[in-house]
């Protein structure tokens, strides 16, 4: 058996990640050389002997998993968001975990508006016509959306993402409402304050950038839903149960918002037959708000260097579980 401490990846990561890991004399590296995740059996079997694990948000990681593992010391998720981690359950175990913070907020918030431009003036909807070869003549009432210019977005979680696509709210002169959590961050752009049901009322776009957890599973339900306008668009790129499936579906289906653009689903990935896939007035994207070769790469980067950081003792910098610290 080795001596060195070994890293497990659960999947192939960026180049920038891997050749880090590659130069690092110290650690053994131990890949998942699949492009599907590990099952939890693969991965119980692929984390044995394990000092540190890379996971990403498709490997769930929880008490009884981390109770198989007793060397793994270090769990460093490559992404900002880390609701496939039980970090209370961890934290009881002295696993250190960290994340991705602070280099995907500008790709994130980037895609996130994207999807706000593209749910208003119904684009992808407008390139299936043309590649499906509808398209005759320019007519008036051919694909009319919505404007952005002047129009209300509610920003549902206003931390660094949310914030971001607040900023770019800016830039087409939109109403900014986001809801009032008592801290107030300085941005230098007038935001509007307001409850969550004023925000679904008032709002043209509704764009969801907040963290899973207890209090936003589910958030938005029939109904929130039932609140928005008929014209109004729900933006989806926080986490898929933030919204329920059902009550969107629904929504949809008899026209109580106007669209949804999704980056994130709740099952994820969703059945090709789900009915969210075919209808004309949702568009799903496979969860790739932070994918860029650039933001990627950073991301990678910045979760090895976690990995590593733990393996060599040292406190990593994106510690989430700081109580879980031991100098
Ligand atoms: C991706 O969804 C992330 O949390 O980084």
């Amino acid at each position: 058996m080795s001596e060195k401490p070994v890293i497990v990846v659960t999947r192939q990561l960026p180049d920038a990640g891997m050749q880090l890991l590659a130069e690092a004399a110290d650690v053994e590296t131990r890949v998942w050389p699949h492009d599907l995740p590990p099952s939890r059996t693969d991965l119980i079997e692929l984390l044995q002997g394990a000092t540190a694990a890379i996971t990403l948000v498709t490997d769930p990681v929880d008490g009884p998993l981390l109770d198989v593992l007793p060397g793994l010391k270090a769990v460093a998720n490559c992404a900002v968001g880390y609701d496939n981690i039980d970090v209370p359950a961890a934290t009881e175990r002295g696993v250190l975990i960290t994340n991705t913070p602070g280099v995907l907020t500008e790709t994130t918030a980037d895609f996130a508006f994207a999807l706000v431009i593209s749910a208003a003036r119904r684009i992808v909807e407008a390139a299936d016509y043309v590649r499906e070869g509808h398209w005759k003549t320019w007519s008036p009432n051919l694909f009319l959306g919505q404007d952005l210019h002047d129009a209300t977005i509610g920003i549902v979680g206003f931390g660094r993402i949310g914030q971001e696509v607040a900023k770019r709210a800016t830039g087409f002169s939109m109403r900014i409402l986001t809801i009032d959590r008592g801290k107030r961050p300085d941005v230098p752009f007038a935001v509007e304050y307001t409850d969550l049901d004023s925000l679904l009322r008032e709002s043209d776009f509704v764009c969801l950038t907040v963290a899973l957890n207890d209090d936003t599973r589910g958030m938005i339900g029939a109904r929130e839903l039932g609140l928005m306008k008929p014209t109004a668009m729900l933006i989806n790129a926080a986490r898929g149960p933030v919204v329920q499936t059902d009550a969107l579906v629904e929504a949809l289906i008899n026209r109580t918002i106007a669209a949804a653009a999704l980056d994130v689903t709740d099952p994820e990935p969703l059945p090709v037959d789900h009915p969210l896939v075919s209808m004309p007035n949702c568009t799903i994207a496979p969860h790739i708000a932070s994918a860029t070769v650039a933001t990627r790469s950073k991301m990678a980067t910045m979760a090895v260097n976690n990995a590593l950081a733990a393996v060599r003792g040292e406190r990593p910098v994106n510690l989430v579980n700081t109580e879980a610290w031991k100098s």
